[in-house]
């Protein structure tokens, strides 16, 4: 149990105990993902809805693969297809699916702090699965996955994160989550994609990308989020991949066992050119099936009490 709490709303909210938790429950739940018998009792009795406002693929399928794993009734709701498209509020929204007797509710919402507005009001669980520009904290969380996996853990690791950072609810949710877990972190990209006193928040901050990834264990490539660009940011695509982008050149500057990583979806040859998304040292794939681990994981911690009463 995340000592006693109903959601999990960002890393900020974690401790590294909790971290540790989640990151070794999702190791055993990656076994049954791996295996041709992926069933388990855990959630029988139990209901979760997916609420999305935003596209997505990785996230929704994996949460609703992780609920049908665990034996939970499962539903999922998009705002183009509900009747938020009539004008329902949030709220509303969300009283409609509480009392219908969801258990966990797993949302994600173009709002910075929706997650946790729906949370303090309504009776089921929120999970964030990404609020505006603020976290996305299952993605921190099947990240950290991956790196402890190859990595054995995270003290002393050096972890260039690069590009549309202003933006990203993924760097953010690293951030906390590889501070608080003893790695160190440099962020790069544009000056003009990048928000301003981050480094306040434990990191160091560079527009130069061949120094963030010198001598780094692992590069995290970020997706420009071209739907969230009010105006140009960069003069043209194919300056950022040429200034900022992850090519063979620029890997060979890292620690010759980097991890490549990157949340997805790709631009291809825009944050990383084809020869590296394809390349040994990418885990972009293993990040997908350890999105559904985590997410197992996550839902079983959360829901440790309603299980005994659902037996
Ligand atoms: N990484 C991530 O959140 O991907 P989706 O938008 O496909 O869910």
């Amino acid at each position: 149990m995340l000592n006693g709490k109903k959601d999990l709303l960002g890393i900020k909210e974690l401790t590294a105990e909790e971290i540790a938790l989640i990151l070794d429950l999702a190791g055993d739940m990656k076994k049954v993902v791996l295996s041709d018998d992926k069933k388990l009792g855990t959630l029988k009795g139990l209901s979760v809805v997916t609420l999305f406002y935003e596209n997505s693929t990785r996230t929704r399928l994996s949460f609703e693969l992780a609920s049908k794993y665990m034996s939970a009734s499962s539903a999922n709701i998009t705002a183009s297809g509900s009747s938020v498209q009539k004008g329902e509020s949030l709220l509303d929204t969300g009283h409609t699916i509480d009392r219908m007797g969801t258990d966990i509710i797993i949302m994600r919402h173009q709002c910075s702090g929706a997650a946790h507005f729906l949370a303090k009001n309504i009776k089921a669980g929120v999970i964030n699965a990404g609020d505006g520009m603020n976290e996305h904290p299952t993605q921190a969380l099947l990240d950290a996955l991956t790196i402890k996996e190859h990595k054995g853990g995270f003290k002393g690791l050096r972890v260039a994160i690069v590009g549309d950072v202003l933006h990203s609810r993924v760097a953010r949710s690293n951030l906390y989550l590889l501070n608080k877990m003893g790695a160190s972190v440099i962020l790069a990209g544009p000056s003009t994609l990048m928000p301003k006193g981050i480094e306040t928040l434990g990191a160091e901050v560079t527009n130069d990308v061949d120094k963030a990834v010198s001598g780094a264990d692992v590069i995290i490539n970020l997706r420009i989020q071209l739907e969230r660009q009010k105006s140009a940011l960069f003069p043209t695509v194919r300056e950022y991949s040429s200034r900022f982008g992850l090519n063979e050149r620029r890997l060979a500057l890292a620690a010759k066992d980097a991890l490549v990583m990157h949340p997805g979806p790709v631009n291809r040859g825009v944050e990383m050119n084809s020869a590296v998304i394809d390349c040994d040292q990418s885990f972009i794939d293993e990040q997908v099936t350890n999105g559904v681990s985590v997410r197992m994981a996550i839902l079983d911690l959360l829901t440790r009490g309603k299980q005994s009463a659902a037996d």
